[in-house]
């Protein structure tokens, strides 16, 4: 059982190689200016939680990270790569498959068993497995998230907590570098939501995965985060550990603690 994220802090200083940067990021839809100068970072091996009120654009922002939605002006570099220098098509595909999502959904394919579901994005890749590596892959990425037994199972068949885990093994099975959480544990009660949390550190420390994690889940926070910022108006305007800012001076951002 983890306690919380401080038995592993990966080190934050300047030095430390960064997963994502951003820099005065902007994006509108129309009138409606959602992001307005984000700048950020997300260290390697870390787990950053972002916080905000709904409709903050959190979502956009993640949106923007694996290219669905095009920041209207701002640098954003992914390992390395400034996304305005990506030309082809070819080019963000290769960024993609390093960079994991779990939807804030997390669907799966109703009609697939839940090997299938774990065969699909594997198939999509441009260089194919054999069946038998194929074999290995899904039965080990099953075992990390605890449900090899469900192998054969319609999504039907299974529980909204066991859905999200299949769903994550779906995005890790790709092995990437960076996972995206968008709302990882809504919609689950408060032991699954645990279980969730714990297995976001178990990748951490298993791959070496760097984490965005998006949550309104407090327990989540507490239970992941190596260190959090606060989505305010269209900037970050509070950056902390989860203790920093329960005790920040600043009530607005107790408020989230409350
Ligand atoms: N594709 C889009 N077209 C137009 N407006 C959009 C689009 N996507 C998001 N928005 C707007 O951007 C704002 C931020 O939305 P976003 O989904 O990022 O919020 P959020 O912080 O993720 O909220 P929640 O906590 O409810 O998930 C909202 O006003 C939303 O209406
Ligand atoms: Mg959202």
């Amino acid at each position: 059982m983890y306690e919380s994220a401080a038995t592993y802090q990966p080190p934050t200083d300047l030095k430390t190689p960064k997963a994502i940067e951003g820099d005065q990021l902007y994006k509108s839809f129309d009138r409606n200016q959602v992001l307005k100068g984000v700048t950020f970072a997300l260290h390697e091996k870390e787990n950053l939680v972002v916080l905000g009120k709904s409709g903050t654009g959190k979502s956009v922002l993640i949106k923007c990270i694996v290219g669905l939605i095009k920041p209207d002006s701002g640098d954003l570099c992914i390992l390395g790569n400034n996304i305005k220098n990506i030309e082809s098509e070819d080019e963000w595909r290769e960024i993609r498959r390093k960079v994991g999502f779990l939807f804030q959904g997390g669907a799966l394919y109703d009609s697939m068993t839940v090997r299938e579901n774990l065969e699909f994005p594997l198939k999509r890749q441009p260089n194919k497995l054999s069946k038998g590596e194929m074999k290995t892959a899904v039965e080990e990425v099953l075992e990390h998230v605890g449900l090899l037994n469900a192998i054969n199972k319609m999504p039907a068949e299974l529980s909204g907590g066991m859905k999200k885990r299949i769903a994550l093994a779906r995005t890790l099975i790709l092995k990437p570098e960076i996972v995206l959480y968008d709302e990882p544990t809504t919609g689950l009660d408060a032991i699954t939501s645990r279980e969730i949390s714990e297995l976001i550190l178990h990748m951490q420390e298993a791959f070496g995965i760097s984490s965005i994690i998006i949550t309104h889940d407090m327990a989540c926070a507490r239970l992941t985060a190596n260190r959090m910022l606060i989505l305010y108006e269209g900037t970050f305007k509070a950056e902390g550990t989860y203790e920093e800012l329960e005790r920040s001076p600043e009530k607005w951002v107790r408020a989230f603690f409350e």
